[in-house]
């Protein structure tokens, strides 16, 4: 992960930088014990559960489970990537950059990138200028005529593509930007020796990235010209895939309790404009997963605010299966049939959008059964009961399943106990098929994965090897039992900084148990460390001895009568071994 940084050079930074120092920057902090604690930022709370251990320059919420090092809490906070963050603390510490990372890329590309987004800037600014110019009124008051005032054409920048055919194009070209560079952001198209530029006569949408860099733009027809909306087909720095309308507003809207997702540009625009927060849009194509991954970083759960037609309802579906896979929350908001969420706020205002509640996912599921069949008629009924069961048989909480099977119950006539033997059957089916997925997954996934939180002995000791009290080969990676701790306690024997480790550890929960270990107060006293130690050291040995009495146990039950006494044998000597170990353990307790 920290590939591109030369090691020393991130040494050299940890070392500068001081987490109580930055996370005072962010909230206040008070000393307690050997660390400091405040109110977490990552999540809403009223009593401290955040601390900061100063000499490990680690962080570790109580209430969260977040946790990380110096450019994990800058990575959180400020929502940047790894090399973005180490970016950020080099500045706060006055470290030059080494001149080897000003470059990453293939300088040509690199600058031609940048290059790409300048020509953008500048064709945004091109663009929103117009607006207040003669030849913008018509769009201008387009935008007043969709009750658009001039604070939010300003916060999105909007613009008008000018009625001329090389308007942005003579523009461009005067500030020195090559036909070429315009081709490749997307902003002209050429044909036999013509060019021309591609927005004309339309409301202009920049889009921008998290970083407020101009990606391409939308363009919202006047009139019934077609494509009603024109968008930057994909170039060297845009990618419909990845982009989010909006991303911009985002890293300043924090401890955001759900984002919502809405399908088009002015619903984004509109809802914000009357002050909701934390809205964004697909580019004009379906929610990918990349996109779902990316917003899942902004706040905890997702409602789909899709129009309320077919097609709407169509895409909720299949927008709630890539949140799934991606096991991020979702819920659903609801508008009639005919309106969009623009439509709606419109005509209702803020204080009835913000009363409307989301509903499930399987409710609206079941929603969508019901709307396809009728329950008038038995026939319909029953095979309304048999779907929504087989929807059913994955609901997780009992509180809400019953919910759901009430309401079931009285739209289909069944029984709730009918109702949930059908869900039985149905789910003994969904759950075979999970079941196999899962078992495909386990197989994927690394062994550590499933042993990441380890035993209580080697959390305690890998915790004392970070206090720094015990004393050189006191013990060997070797002595965990859990692969993942073996390889943290063996980067801690080799030197590296529990900051380090933390911030090459990639799989979230490890990093968040390894932010917990490390935070732990453990004794002054050197000598009390040093006893709890080789106490958890006794464990572990002691169970690992556990372990491979077991598996000598089983591998008996195949032998024949020659191997079974060597396995004997070996048995015995174990479990003496064992039964010494366990004795003098027991002896040392008592002293
Ligand atoms: P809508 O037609 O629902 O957009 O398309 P809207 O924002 O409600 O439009 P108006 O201005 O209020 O009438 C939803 C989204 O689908 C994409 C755009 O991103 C749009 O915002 N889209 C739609 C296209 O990319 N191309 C099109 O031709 C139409
Ligand atoms: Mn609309």
């Amino acid at each position: 992960m920290a590939g591109r940084f030369p090691a020393s050079w991130v040494d050299e930074l940890y070392a500068r930088a001081d987490i109580v120092q930055l996370v005072s920057t962010y909230l206040p902090l008070k000393k307690k014990g050997h660390n400091y604690w405040g109110l977490c930022p990552f999540h809403n709370e009223k009593t401290p559960s955040f601390s900061v251990n100063p000499d490990l320059n680690v962080f570790y919420c109580f209430g969260c489970q977040a946790g990380g090092n110096i450019a994990q809490f800058v990575m959180d906070m400020e929502r940047l990537n790894y090399p973005e963050a180490l970016a950020f603390l080099a500045k706060q510490t006055n470290l030059p950059i080494p001149a080897s990372l000003e470059t990453p890329e293939d300088p040509a590309v690199q600058s031609q990138k940048e290059r790409l987004y300048q020509a953008n800037e500048a064709a945004a600014r091109y663009y929103h200028d117009i607006l207040w110019k003669p030849q913008g009124a018509k769009i201008l008051s387009y935008l007043r005529s969709r009750d658009l005032d001039d604070a939010a054409i300003r916060k999105f920048g909007l613009g008008a593509g000018s009625q001329e055919w090389e308007g942005l194009s003579t523009h461009l070209e005067s500030l020195g930007f090559s036909r070429e560079e315009m081709r490749l952001a997307g902003l002209i198209a050429v044909k036999d020796n013509h060019h021309y530029d591609m927005f004309r006569d339309r409301v202009m949408f920049p889009i921008l990235n998290v970083y407020g860099k101009v990606l391409g733009f939308g363009g919202r027809a006047m009139g019934d010209a077609q494509p009603k909306y024109l968008n930057t087909a994909d170039t060297p720095i845009f990618n419909k895939r990845y982009g989010v309308y909006a991303a911009n507003l985002l890293r300043n809207q924090r401890n955001l309790q759900r984002i919502i997702l809405v399908e088009g540009y002015m619903d984004v625009i509109s809802l914000m404009a009357r002050g909701v927060q934390g809205v964004v849009a697909t580019l004009g194509t379906a929610l990918t997963q990349e996109q779902a991954r990316f917003l899942k970083r902004f706040a905890p759960e997702i409602w789909l605010a899709y129009d309320g037609d077919d097609a709407g309802q169509l895409a909720i579906e299949r927008a709630i299966d890539v949140f799934n896979q991606e096991m991020i929350p979702v819920k659903v908001l609801q508008f009639p049939e005919g309106m969009d969420p623009d439509d709606m706020i419109r005509k209702q205002g803020i204080d009835a959008f913000t009363k409307l509640k989301p509903i499930s996912p399987y409710l609206f599921g079941m929603r969508r059964v019901e709307k396809r069949l009728d329950l008038s008629e038995q026939e319909g009924r029953t095979e309304y009961a048999k779907t929504c069961s087989a929807l059913l048989s994955s609901v997780g909480d009992p509180v809400e399943l019953d919910l759901f099977l009430k309401e079931l119950a009285v739209k289909s006539g069944f029984d709730k106990d009918v109702l949930l033997a059908q869900m039985n059957v149905a789910g003994s089916r969904v759950q075979k098929v999970r079941r196999q997925q899962d078992e495909k997954m386990s197989k994927r996934k690394p062994a550590h994965v499933s042993q990441a939180e380890g035993t209580a002995a080697e959390q305690a000791l890998i915790s004392l090897l970070a206090s720094g009290y015990l004393p050189e080969n006191f013990l060997k990676a070797d002595d965990f039992l859990s692969p993942a701790f073996c390889d943290i306690a063996q980067k801690m024997l080799e030197g590296q900084s529990p900051s380090a480790i933390m911030a090459n550890l990639e799989n979230d929960s490890l990093r968040s148990l390894a932010g917990k270990l490390f935070i732990r107060e453990n004794s002054d006293d050197r000598e009390t460390a040093l006893a709890a130690a080789e106490e958890c050291l006794s464990t572990l040995r002691q169970q690992r001895i556990g372990r491979e009495l077991d598996l000598l146990r089983k591998s008996m039950e195949k032998q024949d009568a020659e191997e079974k006494q060597e396995s004997l044998r070996e048995y015995m000597r174990l479990s003496s071994q064992l039964s010494k170990m366990s004795r003098s353990s027991a002896d040392r307790k008592e002293v």
